[in-house]
């Protein structure tokens, strides 16, 4: 039996994440973690806050806090969330965390010891006022191509042209708005990418058939346009300082320049992937002290090293724009650690025991809030804190599942919320489960009823319904989401379609183990959507598992274990109402808040 290894993007650590971020990462590696639990498979759901970045820094600012305790806090605050929208995580960790400092640091000198990292001198921009290297989207100033006098100095937003900071006329600092800059020399390490060209290209080429194409198309434009060597490093002060004090010689018997690097810390994108990695020791550290031992142990080695991780399935989630930076920039990271590259340009494994890359990559697009981006910096859309606010958390994962991103960007919009939730969740999969157990409080004394034999009707139920399971796993399988939500609801659709037809309520005037037969039935359905929901509507399916008296959280079903699964005598106790339906009056008013159809573009 296969581990499965799963991670979602690691959320920015400033500020509270909106839906589509979600949708498009944490959600469905979630519902995926859960489908693999259930399965009986050892699974591991890895997340945690990427926290490093001049953006962190400038929101710790702005929040008057020290960046430190600002991570702590926004740190424990999306935690919180998380877990109350049920994100089953087995470690939410922090990429400032000690260990992502010692696994990024060693990391960056075995690839300086391979000979894959060079120094470089660079021209950074300096505000004197400031006292520190501005990055460039932080310096601002005059387009020289059309004028745009709030270029900056990445990119002009005007005539999008690329732009260097040194073209601008006029530049200021965007934090300050001081113009006293000066362009100084400075000494960073460049990632030689360009060496890894070939050997990626294979490694994609052998996952182009597995892979979403999506994912695999947007690593070719990266590989077509020719891969560039990356700088890792930046001169800011939050972040895992470079500290090359220890480090060996390349092959060409050079040593790192520690004075030049010293002030250095590693770019954000260098060392988060490698969080995931963290993370997990993070995570063993952390049960070490709950069971007793010693931490630091070594145990989190076996998910991510061969030999002991070779039954390890390493399954990533994320939305479009983090795709480069999976197929290339962390595979570059690890293949410069597993492999040696020769003068004869043959890549050999190195003799360490060499980590595991992803095997499935699973990639979203967008969702966007009425055609329009969700925006953090606009504040447009709903997050996840007023989400909760307004809704438990199950109505905003199925309806975020049903209409996953996957094979184009999709939009939430109040009233399509509004009457997808209403139809699945309140008429259909409420509606049964109520139905049912209230009818056997009221006829049955709230307990499964004995007798009678099952008869065509429920043989034929129970292949549909063994037929339909097939099909939502292997949609989980695959992760196809929209798929599987599909194939579920048809679930609770037959649940419905049974009832109407077997009709208890009429039958036990004349013919009460007849009855008894079609309110076992239905009382099994129940048990069954309890298990087959828990990935989608965690918080539902154990409401739905205690009606009947079910364990929570359930094992998958093999297909031929839908009916005759609850013993007579079994108490049966109807839930509170499952799914309120939403009403006209709330969604006119969420419109009114959080803003809607005014906001596509015309
Ligand atoms: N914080 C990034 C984003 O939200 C994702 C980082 S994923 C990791 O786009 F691999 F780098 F960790
Ligand atoms: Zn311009």
């Amino acid at each position: 039996m296969p581990r499965i290894l799963i991670t979602s993007a690691l959320p920015y650590i400033n500020g509270i994440k909106h839906l589509g971020n979600l949708a498009g990462s944490m959600l469905p590696a979630d519902v995926y973690a859960r489908f693999q639990r259930a399965r009986g498979h050892e699974t591991l759901y890895i997340c945690a806050t990427d926290e490093h970045g001049t953006p962190a820094e400038l929101a710790a600012a702005e929040a008057g806090q020290d960046i430190g305790e600002y991570c702590e806090a926004q740190h424990r605050i999306q935690y919180e969330i998380g877990r109350r929208f049920g994100l089953s995580w087995d470690h939410f960790g922090r990429s400032s965390s000690p260990q992502n400092h010692r696994l990024t640091q060693s990391f960056a000198q075995s690839l300086w010891e391979a000979g894959f990292i060079e120094e470089r001198v660079t021209q950074q921009v300096f505000s004197l006022d400031d006292r520190r290297f501005l990055p460039d989207r932080y310096v601002i100033g005059t387009c020289p191509y059309c004028g745009y006098e709030a270029a900056r100095g990445d990119q002009c937003e005007n005539c999008t042209r690329v732009l260097d900071p040194a073209d601008l006329i006029q530049p200021r600092s965007a934090i300050s708005g001081s113009t006293q800059i000066e362009i100084r020399d400075s000494k960073h390490l460049f990632l030689r990418q360009s060496l890894f060209a070939p050997k990626l290209r294979d490694w994609i080429d052998s996952k182009n058939r597995d892979w979403p194409n999506l994912v695999t198309s947007i690593a070719y434009k990266w590989l077509d346009e020719g891969l560039q060597d990356r700088g890792i490093t930046r001169d800011l002060s939050w972040g895992v300082p470079v500290n090359a004090m220890d480090w060996g010689p390349d092959p060409e018997g050079r040593l790192p320049d520690v004075a030049g690097l010293a002030d250095k810390v590693f770019y954000v994108w260098f060392d988060a992937p490698i969080e995931y990695i963290a993370a997990t020791w993070e995570w063993s550290d952390a049960r070490a002290l709950e069971i007793g031992r010693t931490p630091d142990d070594g145990d989190w080695e076996r998910w991510w090293r061969e030999p002991a991780a070779a039954d390890v399935t390493y399954v990533e989630f994320m939305g479009k724009d983090n795709v480069p930076f999976h197929t290339v920039g962390f595979p570059c990271t690890l293949f410069g650690i597993n492999e040696r590259l020769g003068p004869d340009g043959r890549w050999s494994r190195r003799e360490n025991a060499p980590w595991k890359l992803v095997d499935a990559l699973k990639g979203f697009n967008w969702l966007n809030y009425y055609g329009g981006k969700f925006s953090t910096s606009q504040h447009r859309g709903v997050f996840m804190d007023t989400a909760l606010e307004i809704l438990p958390a199950d109505y905003w994962r199925w309806w975020l599942t049903a209409n996953s991103p996957e094979s184009a960007d999709s939009s939430f919009t109040w009233e399509q919320f509004r009457d997808q939730v209403n139809a699945d969740l309140a008429d259909v999969l409420g509606n049964f489960v109520n139905r049912i157990c209230k009818f056997t409080e009221n006829r049955f004394d709230g307990q499964v009823p004995a007798g009678g034999e099952p008869g065509p009707l429920e043989q034929r139920l129970a292949a549909d319904v063994a037929a339909k399971l097939a099909e939502l796993t292997g949609y989980l399988e695959e992760r196809e989401f929209r798929k599987s939500t599909t194939a579920l609801r048809q679930l609770w659709v037959l649940g419905n379609q049974y009832l109407t037809e077997a009709a208890p309520w009429t039958a036990i005037k004349s013919d009460r183990d007849r009855a008894a037969v079609a309110v076992r039935a239905g009382l099994d359905l129940v048990a069954l959507f309890a298990k087959l929901s828990e990935p989608f509507i965690p918080f539902a399916a154990e409401t739905i598992a205690r009606a009947v008296g079910e364990p929570y959280p359930a094992r998958w079903p093999q297909p031929g274990q839908v009916l005759g699964t609850l013993p007579a005598g079994r108490k049966v106790a109807a839930p509170e109402v499952l799914f309120r339906k939403l009403e006209d009056a709330q969604i006119a008013e969420w419109t009114a808040r959080f803003g809607g159809a005014e906001l596509e573009p015309a």
